[in-house]
């Protein structure tokens, strides 16, 4: 990552501060900007304007279209013709069928070379914008203009975008990068807690897999409440950027080094399928809800296989404390489920397939990820990934008869 002042690193993002400060960051060979500020939605569309584009297609959800990217789509109308394309929010829109309509009523608008794709929203409409931008004449310019803490701090600093099918997430895509990220603070603020717990959980993961020197940091700054300001929200941004663009740098398509971004996917992915669709839609787990209970999972399934020590593990446990992530959330949700969905678990494929193991990204320290393959993935039997599951499970019902729920 290459700075450029005035926004020196760890530093936060100063309160009510309209001036968009500037960050870049490579991704194989292209320099991506970042101009990050509070309330900034006409210096941002200043910013667009400057791309000499012929006509915007801005995408979005019907939530984010009220919030934010309505009004920034009247705006760039003052620059150049602009269509607002909006989807209803929620993973099942996020598919081939939402796709193709947006190709078409893009063309009919008349896009060209030399429009650009403005994606506004959470990683939702920020994906579909990104395979959009990518097909359309082979590659059109995108910026992501991401208004959630998951799309800021993960899904836009990626080259990877994919749409769903009816067989499982994201399992069509592309690689297409953005030409510039634009984030007002002051809009990803307006997120629901469980949102903004979910994003910053994906940052928790990177400090205990990756980067163990952002932990007494995230100390100060997590909120079991989730009740953050827009500036420890810059923070946020800071530390998941200072760790992803260092791992693009080595791995642009996070195919190696960039598989340990995954540490806790392998079971929290599971177990974020296993709780959907049954019961209240408040019983679904968050995807960063899940990733940091399968980081401990995980940690367990280290501990068992003697890699990983007792002190790590309470390490992970206090982390996910801190962030508000309980092991109750996982009241209801089956065991043989998770099992299921860890057998189609989607690394499968690096690896040669074996039915009675699981590959997953392990350590051996906070920090220290194992490193047996270019992939980073540790063959597990199959036997010590089930008994962490029920395990975590077993607590979890325990821990809620502790808070006197049932
Ligand atoms: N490399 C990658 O491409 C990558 C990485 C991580 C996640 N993802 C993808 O990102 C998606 C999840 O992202 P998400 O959690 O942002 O989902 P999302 O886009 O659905 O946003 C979550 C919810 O928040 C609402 N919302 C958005 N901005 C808001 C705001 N400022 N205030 C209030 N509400 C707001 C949305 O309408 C939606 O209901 C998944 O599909 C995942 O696969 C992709
Ligand atoms: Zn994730």
């Amino acid at each position: 990552m290459s700075l450029q002042t005035p926004h020196p690193a760890g530093a936060p993002t100063s309160p009510h501060d309209r001036r968009l400060q500037e960050w870049s960051f490579d991704i194989a060979e292209k320099r991506i900007r970042v101009l990050i500020g509070e309330n900034v939605h006409d210096q941002m569309a200043e910013c667009l304007s400057g791309l000499g584009a012929d006509r915007f297609i801005v995408v979005t959800d019907d939530n984010v279209a009220d919030i934010a990217a309505g009004k920034l789509a009247d705006l760039l109308e003052q620059t150049a013709p602009t269509l607002l394309l909006s989807h209803p929010p929620g993973e099942e829109h996020k598919n081939l069928t939402t796709l193709t309509r947006f190709v078409d009523l893009s063309l009919d608008f008349g896009v060209t070379r030399r429009s650009v794709v403005v994606a506004v929203g959470g990683g939702i409409p920020g994906n579909i914008a990104g395979v959009l931008a990518g097909l359309i004449f082979r590659g059109v310019r995108l910026v992501h203009v991401p208004t959630t803490v998951i799309a800021a701090c993960d899904s836009v600093i990626s080259a990877k975008q994919a749409v769903n099918t009816s067989h499982a997430k994201n399992m069509v895509g592309l690689y297409h990068t953005p030409e510039m990220i634009l984030i007002d603070l002051a809009v990803v603020a307006m997120g629901s807690p469980r949102d903004l717990r979910s994003g910053t959980c994906e940052t928790v993961k990177n400090a205990l897999a990756i980067e163990p020197a952002q932990i007494p940091r995230l100390r100060r700054l997590l909120r079991r409440d989730a009740d953050y300001s827009p500036a420890d929200l810059g923070e946020i941004f800071d530390l998941s950027l200072a760790v992803k663009s260092r791992l693009l740098r080595e791995d642009p398509y996070e195919k190696y080094s960039g598989l340990l971004l995954e540490y806790g996917h392998t079971i929290g992915h599971a177990l974020e399928l296993a709780s959907a669709g049954h019961g209240p839609e408040e019983a679904a787990l968050k995807h960063g809800e899940a990733v940091a209970l399968g980081m401990v999972a995980a940690a367990d399934v280290a501990h068992r296989l003697g890699l990983l020590d007792a002190e790590a593990v309470a390490v992970h446990e206090e982390m996910i404390g801190r962030v508000g992530v309980c092991r109750c959330l996982t009241v209801g949700i089956e065991a043989e489920t998770v099992l299921h969905h860890i057998a189609f678990d989607n690394k499968r494929g690096y690896r040669r397939g074996d039915d009675n193991q699981v590959s997953m990204v392990l350590l051996d320290g906070i920090g220290s990820p194992l490193h047996p393959d270019d992939h980073y993935l540790t063959p597990v039997p199959y036997t010590d990934v089930a008994a962490a599951v029920h395990e975590l499970l077993r607590l979890g019902r325990q821990c809620r008869e502790g808070h006197g729920t049932s």
